[in-house]
């Protein structure tokens, strides 16, 4: 089957970035597909691969096609239109997958053009849409867009995209906790002291203004990709990895979360002085929360998250709690943990207390580490590959269900108050409220 993906928002930085790079893996491992690329800032194909800087006569460069195409212009959907029926050319074996990596506040017209140029070309082809996080707003707006998307298309057809759940470290923590014994006997509120969740960037959004000002640290990242973390931590075993099983748990996890109360907000100090304004919108969080399930009810999450920072760390600390030392009375033991880093490589670590030598049993926290790369080469697909290779087959195991983002929506609604305080924070550096909501339980970051 022939497959036409009609990429919405294609002159974007998502679409350069993530998404042809994966198309163009995607071709080069046997998939057939075309793409046609909507966008305002090229006039035509030509500029289009230039300005886009797409390799002239590459294999992606043949599968690829340009429609100039301005949403608030009523005659952008007859070109379209035109375009789609030149490529399908009386094929029947067509599949039409709509990708829409807008800004949010433009889904909902996306979708309503979507739904007429689909009644134009829907006869005998299936069809697929594809929807970039964040889905919504909020609650109300996620379950509007749902419910103009449910008009044309099945719950079946529609891929909401979390990319997370396309990466590799994900994945692995699935398999870490369920496939192996020892893990799944620690793994609980009896072992388990806390949790850190840290996503610390270093660049700023100043070059995504127009997208990011609408849309904060907690829209783009917490309602998201951190809660999706949050769940691949604490879910219980699913029945299987199938997508039913797997979301049947994540949504037990989600709907224990209560809405966020313990939570601080800040923005870093230039942003968007470039452009001689002043924005207030968050760029940086710091929170705590509880899942309130059997196994995990009482550990407490911390999350760090932002732009701007003087160091990029993506990691996940578990903090084992420490017995030992009270046994033993000796205050030096270090508690275990698992730390695990995701990027620029993925790493795992177990730390342990092993004897240092030349000392009478006196020991030291040693760290056993996996390192992706040197275990398994440094050849595993980006995340945005995986996604679009699972969207091409129809799997949706890489994909939150609806409940999934309208609970998590509701968990983060607090934070989205727009009167609340915002902490201004020096470019590269972090805010003070960080270090005073994890001190306040008498702990500090592990990074
Ligand atoms: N960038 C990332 O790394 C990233 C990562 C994960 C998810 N996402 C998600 O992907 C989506 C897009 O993000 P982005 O960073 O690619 O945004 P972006 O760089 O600002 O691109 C926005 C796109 O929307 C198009 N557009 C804007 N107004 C339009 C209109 N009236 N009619 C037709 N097209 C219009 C723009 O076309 P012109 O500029 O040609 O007018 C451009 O192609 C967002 O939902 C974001 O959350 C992005």
């Amino acid at each position: 089957m022939r497959q036409i993906i009609v990429q919405f928002g294609g002159t974007g930085d998502l679409a350069q970035k993530k998404l042809y790079p994966a198309y163009r893996n995607l071709l080069n491992k046997g998939y057939d597909f075309t793409v046609i690329a909507l966008g305002r800032r090229y006039p035509d194909c030509e500029a289009f691969i230039k300005g886009m800087e797409i390799e002239n006569n590459s294999d992606f460069h043949k599968h690829l096609e340009y429609v100039h195409y301005d949403m608030a212009d009523p005659t952008g959907i007859g070109n379209l239109e035109q375009k789609i029926d030149d490529i399908i050319d009386c094929a029947t074996s067509i599949e039409l997958i709509y990708y829409i990596a807008l800004q949010p506040s433009l889904y909902e017209e996306a979708i309503k053009q979507i739904k007429i140029i689909d009644s134009h070309v829907s006869c005998s082809i299936s069809k697929k849409i594809v929807v970039e996080k964040p889905f919504g707003f909020d609650s109300a707006s996620a379950r509007r867009y749902n419910k103009i998307l449910s008009q044309a298309f099945t719950d079946e057809e529609i891929y909401r995209i979390d990319h997370y759940l396309g990466k590799e470290f994900m994945q692995n923590l699935l398999i870490m906790r369920f496939h192996n014994d020892i893990i799944r006997s620690i793994w609980n509120n009896r072992t388990i002291e806390s949790i850190q969740i840290i996503f610390d960037e270093t660049h700023g959004v100043d070059q995504r203004l127009g997208f990011y000002e609408k849309i904060g640290v907690v829209r783009d990242t917490i309602q998201n990709h951190i809660l999706q973390i949050v769940t691949y931590l604490t879910m219980s075993e699913p029945a299987s990895f199938s997508p039913e099983d797997i979301a049947t748990e994540k949504i037990k996890v989600l709907r224990s979360i209560k809405p966020i109360q313990d939570y601080h907000l800040g923005r870093y100090e230039s942003l968007g002085s470039a452009g001689g304004r002043r924005i207030n919108t968050p760029t940086y969080a710091a929170l705590k929360l509880y899942v309130n399930t059997f196994y995990y009810a009482g550990i407490p999450i911390y999350i760090r998250t932002g732009k701007m920072q003087g160091k990029a760390v993506s990691q996940i600390y578990v903090k084992f709690k420490n017995t030992t030392k009270t046994v033993m009375n000796d205050d030096k033991i270090r508690e275990n943990g698992v730390i695990i880093n995701t990027h620029p490589e993925l790493t795992i670590d177990i730390s342990m207390n092993l004897k240092e030598p030349n000392t009478s049993w006196k020991s030291k926290p040693v760290k056993f580490r996996f390192n992706h790369a040197e275990t398994f080469g440094v050849n595993t697909p980006e995340a945005y590959e995986q996604i679009v290779e699972k969207i091409l087959q129809s799997d949706k195991s890489l994909f939150p269900t609806m409940r999934e983002i309208l609970e998590s929506w509701r968990i983060v609604e607090p934070m989205l108050n727009e009167t609340q305080d915002i902490e201004i924070y020096p470019d590269h550096t972090r805010p003070k409220f960080a270090k005073r909501m994890i001190a306040k339980d008498h702990l500090k970051w592990f990074v």
